[in-house]
């Protein structure tokens, strides 16, 4: 497995643990907000479990760990704003909160997104298609009423999430179809009226595909040229043990931060699982299933292994890339709360996450810690 110390190689990797170790002395251990100081947030995604602090331990460390959080769920469009005059504030008013009595970087997810969008946002009173003017008026009230709900408060907001596919085509969801592409700037004006200081970013995955880095940096520069705000480009950053190349990462990554955009690493995790590369109803064999969840126990050490050192990899990307990234977001606190344990197979055990089922920081961040401390 890679070990710390190869990371230390890097330029970018010593000039951390020097600024780590200088401003932690005392025998204090070092966590992973310090090790990243002054390269980036490093930040979580919460549920109502860490939010409302019923997840004792898994609260505990994204209190010690982390100084940026996002909802993973609770300021989704379904949830907020169920239906046309209706809104439901609770958790993301505690999700906001929690980040203020942490001292937390908040970030708004997500505003405009084809999915965990409530059904009537689409369907006029006659249960036909909306047009295209009702439509935008809804996406002016729904990014009013949640953008001004927390106006100066959520620092950053995923204004559009996954809008463009991977030929670099347009996605064909109710927002395009009804609105064409003009559904893009829209949402980044509506947002800027209703918090001119937040700021505003799109976000997507799969962003190491040619195609769709092309038309994100073209579909950004294009909002620049209209003088709309755009501050980050949010490369999610779900990943798998086969997937995204560190070449093609670095390549999107480098893309992004030429047009004057910061990136953001929106929603790391890495799945330990084999990457599904046939429909799942091919063969529904015992052997099948099988193969599908193969580590319902515990993740082999081999495995384990691997995972670490690709994750190390990956985060050796980052480092060196640390001048274009403000923020590197992991998709969930521990193992246990992934989405990647049900999607896309549900029941499966993965091993996605930076902290595993036991609230220990995985390998290769406990390698970052040790050779701060080491180094104090
Ligand atoms: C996308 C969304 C997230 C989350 C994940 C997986 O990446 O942006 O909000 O829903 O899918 O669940």
């Amino acid at each position: 497995m890679r070990h710390f110390s190869t990371l230390l190689a890097s330029g970018a990797m010593a000039l951390v643990l020097a600024t780590s170790c200088a401003t932690n002395s005392g025998s204090q251990e070092v966590t992973l907000k310090d090790a990243f100081k002054d390269k980036f947030l490093i930040g979580v995604a919460i549920n109502n479990n860490q939010a409302w602090g019923r997840d004792s331990l898994g609260t505990a460390m994204v209190k010690k760990h982390f100084n940026a959080v996002v909802a993973e769920n609770e300021m989704k469009c379904e949830r907020l704003h169920p239906k046309e005059n209706e809104f439901f504030w609770d958790n993301a008013d505690r999700f906001v909160q929690f980040a203020e009595e942490n001292g937390m970087y908040p970030v708004g997810h997500c505003l405009i997104w084809h999915s965990q969008c409530a059904p009537w946002f689409f369907v006029d009173e006659k249960g036909g298609q909306v047009d295209a003017e009702t439509l935008k008026n809804r996406m002016r009230d729904h990014i009013y009423a949640v953008v001004g709900r927390y106006k100066g408060r959520i620092k950053g907001w995923d204004v559009v999430n996954e809008a463009i596919v991977e030929d670099g085509s347009y996605r064909n969801s109710k927002f395009y179809q009804i609105l064409g592409e003009e559904f893009i700037p829209l949402a980044f004006q509506f947002a800027h009226e209703a918090d001119p200081d937040a700021e505003l970013y799109y976000n997507d995955y799969g962003m190491n595909v040619a195609g769709r880095r092309d038309a994100v940096v073209k579909m950004v520069n294009d909002l620049k040229s209209r003088g709309l705000r755009i501050d980050a480009i949010g490369m999610q950053g779900h990943m798998g043990m086969d997937y995204p190349t560190y070449e093609e990462f670095e390549t999107s990554l480098k893309a992004f931060a030429g047009t004057g955009c910061k990136v953001n690493i929106s929603e790391w995790d890495m799945s330990a699982l084999p990457t599904l590369t046939h429909s799942a109803n091919v063969s529904d064999t015992v052997a099948f299933r099988k193969s599908l969840n193969p580590y319902p126990d515990s993740l082999p050490s081999e495995v384990s292994a691997q995972w670490n050192e690709r994750m190390a990899g990956v985060l050796e990307v980052l480092l060196r890339n640390a001048d274009s990234i403000d923020r590197v977001i992991a998709w969930g606190v521990s193992d246990g709360d992934s989405w990647k344990n049900g999607w896309p197979v549900p029941g499966r055990k993965d091993y996605p996450l930076l902290i595993d089922r036991n609230y220990e920081l995985k390998p290769f961040l406990q390698d970052v810690i040790a050779s701060s401390q080491e180094s104090k």
